[in-house]
């Protein structure tokens, strides 16, 4: 059989959070299938990168001092160690921040632009005065026009899931900077996906079957049918592919070779990152990039992505490729999303589990790499890790049917027989047939691992009557019966290594320990069917590993419970699709009330104290408690300033207050008062019995702007 050629990606985690086991769904599912291919000695690339650019990582960095560039260097060494701890082994983990990524994204740009897909128009959005940048439609807040429900996001609400356009929200405010948002016009920069081409050709591919099968799963293509609308309808409309600066990515090349000022919007260069990958590895490896890109490339080309980011990757990227003269994938894996007991992964309950965590935590990532596969079934439905199932599962399956057989075996083979295996016949009758073994290999390749490990457990349950039947430790107390004993435990032996090799694409750790101990090469998929030769001799059985207890689990979910809002960063500004899963953070809030007597250095260092200086002070008419403050938050002689309506008047005088250094709290959400928007909070200190208020002042050499912590 020619050796394949096969290029597989999973989707590009972006660079400002941490990876959790949801996300691990994927990495582990695709490193599953791309080592089952190396095994079978097929020539397989599996690349990612970090997703490293738009508003929300600008201004994560803005927000932890730093630069965007430190801040995406520092999660690209934290992604690293935390897929190599869970042994995804990526031929190249790169970064879409590259002069690849860029190479490509300049490219494809100037091709459609070539093509005539490329438009240009003006558009009217909303801006932040304040913070001086169009405001993506996740950072804009206001009450929802529906319900009247307050903080909602500009593009849809999450008490009563109504979608609406942000200049719809009623009292609108940057979540930026509180501001309020004003309209303001822009050039944008669209790619014309409602062109007759791209929606024919879409048409085309979406129902698309190849000589490997259908480009989309069955549930993929229906949902791209109502996407596209009937033949005729043209549901599709125009993509935004550029954004405004300040933004942290590629500017979009202008006429004259100078830059245009504008940049390409996040979603533009991140699929092209598989590429910018690639051609990195490339580099390295001195592969050819065009016989895996090129428009008649003969290889095979896979994306593993969640079901959230269908849209781009089974519309816009094969859109961009096909028109841009590239090829497009052979298919498109979309998998569902993880819950945890059956619910949506949630701080407050524990369950929203960091890889980190669950390796500091000592344990071990087999043991999840084994219970995802035996959920996947290569389909799009949600797959649940259900706490007391995962440790029965694993106990039972990968203790108690799969390394029981050589802890029961290999201690007689090392102290009684020197470590030397007897031939039989009964290891020949004993091995795995060829129809099992095509029917595993099947599984793994339609990515129904869940099928693959059915079918391979009952393997070892053959493996485990077998020593049952012979009972080697009653063998063992007869000495006449010697070589009945050494018969046994070899049979048994060589069909753990059957059963290890039929393992390694899930438990490739455990598979190279099995090597070491057996004393042979590394294992590949013939030795899923071959036995062990009489003479071979193995090495001293050490415990190959423990069983999960379930006081781990729990140490596991309290380390992970947090009484925190959620960040920005669970929800990135990027993806809509994810509300759902904000929505149970918020109801999860509810439901759990965080303990009141603590708060984390975390909790307080959500609160944005700052030094102000009181620029003007004035009565409020109508208001008998009130006065209304004007604070500059900086110094020189435009700084910025915040009105807030203070509860101060029984003890100040406004003009006394004019000139005065306060703290005031710079990220309250603002509030519409009856007098207008109050856009903060100055500190001041009181006591119940009414001796007063006293406004807080800091000392000397303070000037305004400055952070309080
Ligand atoms: N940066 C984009 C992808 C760009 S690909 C050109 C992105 N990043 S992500 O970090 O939010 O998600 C990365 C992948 O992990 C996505 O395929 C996403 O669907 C998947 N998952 C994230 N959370 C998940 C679960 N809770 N469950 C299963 N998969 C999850 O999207
Ligand atoms: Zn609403």
């Amino acid at each position: 059989m020619k050796p394949r050629q096969i290029l597989v990606t999973s989707a590009l985690p972006y660079a400002n959070g941490a990876i959790h086991l949801g996300h691990l769904v994927e990495y582990i599912q695709t490193d599953i299938w791309v080592r089952f291919q190396k095994l079978s000695r097929h020539e397989c690339y599996y690349v990612c990168a970090d997703d490293t650019h738009g508003t929300p990582i600008m201004l994560r960095a803005e927000k932890e001092g730093i630069t965007p560039e430190a801040l995406i260097a520092r999660v690209h060494a934290e992604h690293s160690r935390d897929f190599a701890g869970f042994h995804v082994a990526f031929d190249n983990y790169h970064s879409t921040h590259t002069p690849e990524t860029r190479h490509y994204a300049e490219d494809i740009y100037a091709r459609l632009k070539a093509a005539g897909l490329i438009e240009v128009r003006t558009i009217e959005q909303y801006y932040d005065p304040v913070k001086e940048m169009f405001l993506p439609d996740r950072f804009i807040k206001g009450e929802c026009p529906k319900c009247a429900a307050r903080d909602q996001y500009g593009d849809a609400c999450e008490a009563c899931g109504a979608a609406y356009a942000p200049t719809e929200l009623i009292n609108p405010y940057s979540a930026v900077s509180g501001a309020t948002p004003v309209l303001r016009e822009s050039e944008h920069y669209f790619f014309r996906l409602s062109d007759p081409r791209c929606q024919d050709f879409l048409r085309d591919y979406t129902q698309r079957v190849g000589p490997r099968g259908a480009v989309l799963q069955a549930e993929a293509a229906n949902k791209m049918q109502e996407w596209l609308g009937a033949p005729g309808e043209n549901k599709l409309t125009d993509w935004d592919i550029s954004r405004d600066a300040p933004y942290f990515g590629f500017e979009i090349p202008g006429e004259d070779g100078k830059g245009s000022g504008k940049f390409f919007y996040v979603w533009l260069d991140a699929p092209i990152g598989y590429m910018g990958s690639f051609k990195n590895l490339c580099d390295q490896r001195g592969l050819d990039f065009d016989a895996y890109w090129g428009k008649d490339s003969a290889a095979e080309l896979y994306h593993f992505i969640g079901k959230d980011i269908l849209y781009f990757h089974a519309l816009f990227w094969p859109a961009e490729l096909a028109h841009a003269g590239y090829r497009t994938p052979t298919k498109i894996f979309a998998h569902g999303f993880l819950t945890v007991d059956g619910q949506k992964m949630s701080k407050s309950r524990g369950t929203f589990i960091t890889a980190e965590s669950y390796l500091t935590q000592g344990l071990n990532p087999e043991w999840l790499r084994y219970y995802y596969a035996a959920k996947l079934n290569g389909s799009i439905e949600d797959i649940d890790l259900n706490l007391d199932d995962f440790v029965a599962r694993v106990n039972s399956d990968l203790i108690g049917k799969y390394i029981n057989i050589a802890s029961r075996c290999a201690g007689f083979i090392t102290k009684r027989f020197d470590g030397v295996l007897a031939g039989s016949d009964a290891s020949a009758a004993l091995m795995l047939s060829e129809p099992e073994q095509d029917r595993i290999a099947g599984a793994y390749e339609d990515r129904d691992f869940s099928r693959a490990l059915r079918e391979i457990m009952a393997y070892a349950d053959r493996g485990n009557k077998y020593v049952n039947d012979q009972k080697p430790w009653e063998l063992a107390k007869i000495p006449e019966r010697e070589a009945e004993l050494q018969i046994a435990c070899s049979v048994a032996i060589s069909l753990f290594k059957s059963l290890t090799a039929l393992l390694a694409p899930v438990l490739p750790k455990l598979a190279e320990q099995v090597e070491g101990f057996l004393g042979i090469g590394k294992l590949t998929w013939a030795d899923t069917r071959s036995p062990l030769p009489a003479g071979h001799r193995i090495k001293e059985y050490k415990h190959l590993m423990a069983r999960v207890e379930t006081k781990q689990i729990e140490a596991l979910v309290e380390a992970n419970r947090e009484s925190l809002e959620p960040t920005a960063a669970d929800h990135p500004a990027q993806s809509p699709q994810r509300h759902a899963q904000h929505q149970q953070a918020t109801e999860d809030r509810a439901q759990h009330p965080p303990a009141e007597s603590f708060i984390s250095i975390d909790d307080f260092s959500k609160v944005d104290l700052r030094i102000a200086r009181i620029v003007a002070a004035a009565q409020v008419d109508g208001a008998d408690k009130l006065l209304t403050l004007t604070l500059a938050l900086g110094t020189g002689p435009d700084p910025e300033t915040r009105t807030v309506f203070a509860g101060i008047k029984s003890s100040y005088d406004p003009a006394g207050l004019v000139g005065r250094l306060t703290v005031m709290v710079a990220n309250l959400a603002p509030r519409k008062m009856k007098f207008g928007l109050s856009e903060g909070m100055v500190l001041a200190a009181s006591d119940p019995e009414g001796a007063g208020i006293f406004l807080l002042a800091p000392d000397g050499g303070a000037t305004p702007g400055m952070k309080v912590k």
